[in-house]
């Protein structure tokens, strides 16, 4: 191994193939007039974003997904020319000068963004493609639903405005918090339809959106015009019910390398806070990887890693750098040896999901949470 090699400490493994495939599976499912936005903000949920655009769109997606500025301008500077909408707000008139000029599209919520849209883009002579949001019952961004057919229309009415889209976000489709019977999502799907029952004609060649990856799993009523996919492209479910409706391949692996291993006799702590004792001999492996790359504290000694086909139960609290895992009954376990923290070892799987049930999180939030430490390694 070379001082260079992204294998030496601990790295996450994508497959831009998982991802493609998983692109195409989506596709299969829509509406044939629904097309397919993949969300890659946050780097692509921690996969690396130009990575899973481009598998996306080798996979059928049409367009591209992120939250900030910055995001949309990496991705056209690495070459992307497909249509980008900006979902975070912007908030001055640089940024959204900016956005004009790398073509990308911002999300507007308000008039004052219509109007400071429609000035920058007769200043610039260019036109400006943008997309409206209503609030249907996130509460987040957005326009009031009541006002949406309004504002589409004061769009509508600047000569250098493109309203490329009408759109509003699900707050519980993925069913979270436990036990949601999807009224709600029913509720906001009404009040997105009733605007859009109130565009006029010429308002209705814009493209309506509303579907998330539990959205675009749950009902094809809800695929309207596009669906905005994020998490399902990455190879995961948005809800245990849902688990079963396409069939995901998840496209990132954790993996670490085992640093050391020690034996220590019977009643002997370790790690901070002495949360674990030994009640008998114990073969502990040091892993190198710690909390400063993404793996939780709360799941100190709630977690396995697998080694050649078999669960090592992590023990102790897991420390910034390092964790250690019970190895008394692996005799084969050496320095040096990988272990696998997510993905699949022999029958074993472990998941973003089985993570984020274990430390009162959710699987979003455990893929975004791997750390620029962990080099990424295309599989
Ligand atoms: C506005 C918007 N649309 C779509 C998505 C994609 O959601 P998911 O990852 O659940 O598919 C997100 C993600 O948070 C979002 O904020």
């Amino acid at each position: 191994m070379t001082a260079l090699d992204p294998r030496q400490r601990a790295w996450v493994e994508v497959s831009p193939r998982a991802i493609e495939a998983n692109a195409r599976a989506v596709c299969g499912h829509l509406k044939p007039t629904t097309t397919l936005m993949a969300v890659v903000k946050a780097d692509g949920y921690g996969h690396g974003a130009e990575t899973v655009a481009r598998a996306a769109l080798r996979g059928g997606a049409g367009s591209l997904g992120v939250a900030t500025l910055t995001e949309g301008l990496e991705l056209r500077r690495a070459g992307l020319e497909v249509p980008i909408l900006l979902l975070g707000n912007l908030t001055d008139a640089e940024q959204l000068r900016t956005c004009l000029h790398w073509r990308l599209m911002p999300t507007l919520s308000t008039a004052e963004d219509i109007h400071l849209c429609q000035a920058l883009s007769t200043d610039s002579g260019r036109r400006f493609s943008v997309q409206l949001k209503m609030d249907t019952g996130m509460a987040r961004l957005g326009c009031a639903w009541e006002n949406g057919a309004e504002l589409v229309e004061l769009i509508r009415s600047q000569d250098s405005l493109e309203l490329c889209g009408v759109y509003s976000h699900l707050a519980c489709a993925d069913g979270y918090p436990d036990g949601d019977d999807g009224a709600f999502t029913q509720l906001q799907h009404q009040r997105f339809n009733s605007v859009l029952d109130q565009l006029p004609e010429k308002g209705r060649d814009v493209c309506c959106h509303l579907a998330n990856s539990a959205g675009t799993l749950q009902s094809q009523a809800l695929h309207h015009d596009m669906v905005r996919v994020g998490l399902a492209l990455y190879g995961e479910a948005p809800a245990t019910h849902l688990a079963n409706t396409l069939s995901l391949q998840p496209a990132l692996s954790l993996k670490a390398r085992i640093t050391l291993v020690r034996t220590i006799p019977a009643g002997v702590s370790a790690s901070y806070g002495r949360r674990f004792v030994s009640q008998r001999p114990t073969r502990l492996a040091v892993v190198a990887i710690g909390y400063a790359d993404g793996v939780v504290r709360a799941l100190s000694g709630r977690i396995d890693v697998l080694h050649r086909g078999q669960r090592l139960s992590q023990v102790g609290a897991i420390t910034m750098d390092q964790l250690l895992v019970d190895a008394t009954d692996a005799p084969d376990v050496h320095p040096g040896d990988i272990v696998t923290l997510l993905g699949r070892d022999g029958e074993h799987t472990i998941s973003p999901g089985d993570w984020s049930e274990r430390c009162d999180s959710i699987p979003w939030e455990i893929l975004c949470g791997f750390k620029r430490r962990l080099p990424r390694v295309e599989i």
